[in-house]
This record gives structure tokens, sequence and C-alpha cells, in this order.
């Protein structure tokens, strides 16, 4: 039965493809070759029936942006160290300009449309003509893309998505103008969506709302109450704002308070809760007593104060407790709430008013902006450092993930930090410790490691996880997590950058030989991750009113967070820029010294031990923690 219908389904696609192929006697109808497949349908989804021809469809075609193949030569040249340079952000008109598609492109996609029989008045282009759309039935597109569209059903939730169902084609000579065609192959991060939605919890996100991102689970929460002290005297039982401040060195009074900018990004109906804060700051902050972060609401995003689930409040209680008294009463962090489906491209179209269309814009399966609420598209002001807790599996939609990483590098560009934690289930990825199957699907099952994503994205710096081991105080060296996994490993979809290879070849030169993993379970092109480290464990914090341990690179990525914008401080101070994208600095001969490495510790996972630290550069700690003060000192004598 299964083997019958999946042969007829062969015969259909081939007979399409040779369809168009047999009647092309021009040369615009060059023959069609897969653009794009899916090599499996994402767990938790089944194929349910065929779709029904005459179903309208928004189709839009992204087409390929000029220049990208140069981005990471534009991006060394303000951000490695050695070049003259150094510093000199973009604008973002400059951005924009850059990377706009190509007259050639634009035509080469209309004139194939026209000429397979779509009536040119149908075509609409985007304003920067990043993109064409046309509504058509699905009959139309599963001709013009020689495909076959079928409704795939979620198994818990009913929800149901329309998708192609192995690949899709083009022309040869149109499918090096285009990224992508939409709605395709994408599933996107629906799989950790529907998980969320089974809590049946608070909106904005409803049911069927896709929510890729889920903040990393709070490894422990205990009650500590009384026994808490305010100094930095039990480090390696409770961590205080002092002990990361003696950790670090990092005991820094803010004064460029009026250009600086500093972000904490939260997602869909993640709240921080006002009087939580207050009751942490009380102990180890008084003076933020009745200090808020500043809202920024993307696509409606809110706080909400009457929530009392620890799932919902436990990340944004803890980004915020532990950043604004690091930060200081003086300047002032930025809450960029996402509302929706909390994705990330809706926090990067709310900045960037470019990418709202860019490259096909969002993908209606991920990127959901409630009804009613109308979409933000560069209406917010950036800030120049972000610090983002929330991660997935780097099993995506591999353009989609492109699309996204590439942004972040036109940030970059732009003199933007973005700071993602690595995640937490050590060579597992975050979203629900899932690892690859040899079939490709992901699952929490032993199987090959896999990282999480943004963090492997080369253009944000990625943060790991360490402890202060027991028995130990805040002026020993760290090791890495140990109650769970520092977040780590080799990308699969990003290779390894030119200013990574040193260390990372150095790192797998040296260890890379007696892990005994075949090869196929981590990528050792790829790009590794993370790339520095702070403290994850155990992190002292206020949840419903009282006081508990949590942790994670949750915890680690604000604390970096605060010390990048204290470096940001600095400069501005000096009448210099912020540091922007700082990863071929923090890997230069220049800034060796900057860091403690870290040396203790493995990051288990997908039934495994992980990683082994290292001296130098490890797939667990990065390069590891840092001294604040060389830290600052190395980017102040940059220009
Ligand atoms: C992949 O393999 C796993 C384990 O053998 C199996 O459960 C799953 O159904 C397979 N998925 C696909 C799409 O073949
Ligand atoms: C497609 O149809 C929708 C709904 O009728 C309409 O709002 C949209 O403008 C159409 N798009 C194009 C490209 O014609
Ligand atoms: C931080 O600086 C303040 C003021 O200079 C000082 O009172 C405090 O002891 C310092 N804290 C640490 C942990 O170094
Ligand atoms: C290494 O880390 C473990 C915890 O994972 C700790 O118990 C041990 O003391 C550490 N060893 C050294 C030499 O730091
Ligand atoms: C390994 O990573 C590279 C990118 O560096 C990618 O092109 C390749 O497909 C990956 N291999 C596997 C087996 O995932
Ligand atoms: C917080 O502490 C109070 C008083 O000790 C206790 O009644 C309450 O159950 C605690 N809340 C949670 C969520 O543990």
């Amino acid at each position: 039965m299964v083997l019958l219908s999946s042969f007829n389904l062969f015969i259909g696609l081939v007979s399409a493809v040779a369809g168009v192929a047999s009647t092309s006697t021009s040369p615009l109808l060059s023959r069609r070759i897969l653009h794009e497949r899916r090599s499996a349908v994402p767990q938790g989804w089944s194929l349910h029936r065929r779709a029904d021809p005459d179903t309208v469809i928004p189709l839009s075609i992204a087409l390929r942006q000029s220049n990208l193949d140069n981005l990471d030569d534009y991006l060394l040249e303000i951000a490695d160290p050695t070049s003259p340079k150094y510093g000199q952000h973009w604008t973002p008109a400059r951005v924009a300009q850059t990377f706009r598609p190509s007259k050639e492109s634009v035509d080469a996609v209309r004139t194939w449309l026209v000429h397979d029989g779509v009536d040119g008045s149908r075509i609409q282009f985007t304003k920067d003509r990043a993109y064409l759309q046309l509504n058509v039935t699905v009959a139309e597109a599963e001709s013009l893309l020689a495909t076959e569209y079928y409704v795939y059903q979620h198994d818990d939730s009913g929800v149901e998505h329309l998708a192609c169902h192995h690949g899709y084609h083009l022309p040869e000579h149109v499918s090096s103008h285009v990224d992508l065609v939409s709605p395709t192959v994408q599933f996107g991060g629906i799989k950790l969506g529907a998980a969320l939605a089974k809590r049946g919890g608070a909106s904005p996100a409803k049911k069927d709302m896709p929510r890729p991102h889920g903040p990393p689970k709070t490894p422990v929460a205990a009650e500590v109450g009384s026994a808490l002290t305010a100094d930095a005297t039990n480090c390696d039982q409770q961590v205080t704002p002092d002990c990361l401040r003696e950790l670090y060195g990092f005991n820094y009074t803010f004064v460029a308070t009026d250009k600086n900018k500093v972000g904490v990004v939260e997602l869909a109906d993640q709240t921080y809760v006002a009087k939580d804060l207050d009751v942490f700051f009380k102990k180890f902050a008084p003076e933020l007593v009745g200090v808020e972060p500043t809202l920024v609401s993307i696509d409606g995003g809110k706080v909400d104060f009457t929530e009392t689930d620890e799932s919902i409040i436990g990340e944004s209680n803890l980004d915020f407790q532990l950043i604004m008294p690091l930060l200081g009463k003086e300047q002032q962090v930025s809450l960029f709430q996402v509302g929706g489906s909390g994705s990330f491209n809706l926090l990067l179209d709310a900045v960037d008013g470019a990418y709202c269309t860019f490259d096909g814009g969002d993908d209606p399966s991920e990127d959901v902006v409630p009804s009613g609420v109308k979409e933000d598209c560069g209406t917010k002001a950036p800030a120049f450092v972000y610090s983002v807790s929330y991660a997935g599996a780097e099993d995506d939609d591999v353009h989609y993930m492109q699309r996204q990483c590439t942004e972040f590098g036109k940030l970059a560009l732009a003199g933007m930090t973005f700071l993602f934690a690595s995640g937490d289930n050590g060579v597992a990825s975050n979203s629900a410790n899932l690892c690859l199957l040899p079939n490709g699907t992901a699952a929490d099952a032993p199987g090959a490691f896999l990282p999480n994503f943004p963090a492997t994205c080369p253009y944000v710096t990625a943060v790991g996880s360490t402890q202060v081991d027991a028995g130990k105080s805040a002026r020993d060296v760290e090791s890495a997590t140990s109650s769970f996994g520092s977040g780590g490993g080799f990308s699969n979809v990003f290779p390894r950058p030119k200013w990574q290879k040193r260390a990372v070849g150095g790192y797998l030169s040296k260890v890379g030989g007696s892990l005994g993993y075949a090869g196929d379970v981590f990528n050792r092109s790829g790009r590794g991750v993370p790339d520095v480290a702070a403290n994850g464990f155990p992190t002292a914090v206020v949840i419903d009113g009282n006081f508990t341990l949590s942790g994670g690179t949750s915890a680690s990525t604000p604390i970096f967070a605060a010390m990048v914008a204290a470096v940001n401080d600095a400069r501005l101070a000096a009448g210099k820029g912020p540091v922007g994208w700082m990863n071929p600095a923090l890997y230069s001969h220049m800034f060796a010294g900057v860091f403690n490495d870290i040396t203790n510790g493995t990051n288990p996972g997908c039934g495994t031990d992980g990683f082994p630290t290292a001296a130098g550069w490890d797939p667990v700690t990065g390069l590891g923690t840092v001294k604040f003060q060389q830290l600052l000192q190395r980017f102040l004598t940059l220009p």
C-alpha cells in the first residue's frame, strides 16, 4: 500500500517534469532542476491528504541577493582588528543598497512566469524588488514548480500545514536567480511550537501559532530563601551579582548612558514580573527597586505581571535580575518583547525594515503576527547589543536559517552585536534534547550531535556556561557546568569561518583524534560553538516571590551582555562607536590573555560524553570566560 502510493507519486513527479521539458522549444524553458527538498517529514507530523487543486495559495519567490558572496569580506574589513577600516560600520541604507537583487534576476523570474502562462498583471513586486508574489491555485503551483502539494497534519494538535511532498523544481536558468519559493518544503520550527501549544497556556500565542523557540529549561529550582548571602562568599552554591563582579573583575560604572543602547530579547508570552525583580533588587541592588526595563513592544508583544507559571516567567525574570544590577541604575535596558509567534524574524523585521521583504520575506508558517496587529517593520530603534537566551535546533529549513543568519551579518555590518545562549543540553539541541538519526530526522534519542541555531550562525557570538566548583571560590578558575551540558559543537549548515580556523583547527588536531566518534557524529568542517562562556550555575533568582537557584546558558548570556554593554559605554565615552560584531577580534592574537581558559569538564548529550574542554578554544566553553579589564583595554585600543 505504502509502496504503491509512493511509487505513483514518483511517476507523477517525473511526468510533470517531463511534460514541461518536452514542450520546450524556447531557450527560456530550460530543463527543470531540483531547487530544494526536505529529506523527511518532521517528527510529529503525518502526511494527511492530497491538497485540493483549486485551493488558492500566495506564492512568493525570493530573489537571490547581490553581493552576498562578499558579506564576509565586507564584515572583516570593519571587524578584523588589523584592518585599517576597523569600526567603520555601514549605514543601514548602504547595507540595503548593496544586497538588493539585480535587475537580471528580476527579469529572469518574471520572464519565466509569463512564458509559463501567468498573466503579467498577476505578478506583484515588493517595493525593493527583493521578491515577487502571485496568487495561484495549487494546480498552477504544481505545474510551475513540477511538484505535488499535500496537506500534513500535526499528530497532537491536529493543526494542518500545506507543503510539497518531496521537493520542487525550477528551470535551470531561473534556479540560480532564486533563493526559495514558499509555501513549498518549509515546516520551520513548528515542532516546538506545537509542543508548547499543548500547555494551553496564556496568549498571545494561539493554539495554532507556531513558536519556534523556547527558553532553555531551568536545570534546578531549589528554595534557598534566607540561606542566601548577598556577597561573593558562596559562589559555588549560589551565584549573586557580587560573585559575577568578582569572577570577571567586572565592577564598571556606566557614563555614556545617553548614547548607549542595551537590549534583552524575550519571545511570545514569556514575561518578567515587576514585583519579582523588586524582591531580588531589594537584596542585591537596593538602588534598583522600582526600576523596570523599557518595553519595546514588537508585533503586540506585552508583559503580564499577573503571570505565575514558572515556565513563562523563569527566563525573563532571570535575564533582568542578572543584567540590571550589572549595568547599574544609570544604564537603562530595553526589553524587546516579540509578540505573535515570537520568532527571531519578527525581531529582525522590527529593527530593519529592509528585512521584512528581503529574500522572500518571512515564512508565513513560522513568523506569525497576531490578527489585528500591524506588523512592525523597521519601526523600532535598534540596540547596540542584544542578549538572547532562546534557541532552536539547527534542523530548520536551511534557506530559512541562512536568510536569518545573513541578516545577523548585515546588522553586524551596521554595528550591532547579537549574543545567543549556546544551549543547555550539551551536544544535543536545546529544543527537545534532539539528536540526528541516520535518516535525517531529529529525535530525543542517541544520534549525531545537533547544535542550536542561531548560535551556529557565525555572525552572532554564542555564549556557553561555567560554574565555580564545589569548595572553590570566585577567585578560582571555573569549570564547564556539570549539572547540565554547556551547549556546543559544530554546525552542519555554516562552514567554519576564516577567523575561527586557528582556534578550532587547533582543538581538532589536539583532541579530535582521541574522541573516538565516527566521522558522521559531528561535522569537522562546521563553525564551532560556543565562542565565549560565562557563569551559568547555580544562579540566585526570584520566581513567584521566592529565591530559588536557576541557571543555564540563559544566565551566561545576559551576564556577558552586561560586559559588552560596558565596553560599548567606554568606547562611546571615548568618542568611538560600539564594538559591533566581535568574533574576529576575540579570536585574534591581539586578544590573547583576555580569557580565563576553561579546561575542566565536558558537555554530554546524544548518549555520549560530548566533547572535553581543553587548553585554548573548545566546543564546550569556547575561548573561555573573560577578564573584563583586559577585554575593555583591548577594545579601547581599537579605533
Ligand atoms: C527515521 O528513523 C526513526 C528510527 O528508526 C523512525 O522512527 C522514523 O520514523 C524515521 N523517519 C522517517 C521519516 O523515515
Ligand atoms: C492575493 O490575494 C489576497 C486575498 O485576496 C490579496 O490580499 C493579495 O493582495 C493578493 N496578492 C497578490 C500578489 O495578488
Ligand atoms: C565594586 O565597586 C564598588 C564601588 O567602587 C565597591 O564598593 C565594591 O566593593 C566593588 N565590588 C566588588 C565585588 O569588587
Ligand atoms: C572538574 O569539574 C568537576 C565537576 O564537573 C569538579 O568536581 C572537579 O573538582 C573539577 N576538577 C578540577 C581539577 O577543577
Ligand atoms: C558539514 O558542514 C558543511 C558546512 O560546513 C555542510 O555543507 C555539510 O553538508 C555538512 N555535512 C553534513 C553531513 O551535515
Ligand atoms: C514561595 O514561598 C511561600 C512562603 O514560603 C510559599 O508559601 C510558596 O508556596 C512559595 N511559592 C512557590 C512557587 O514555591
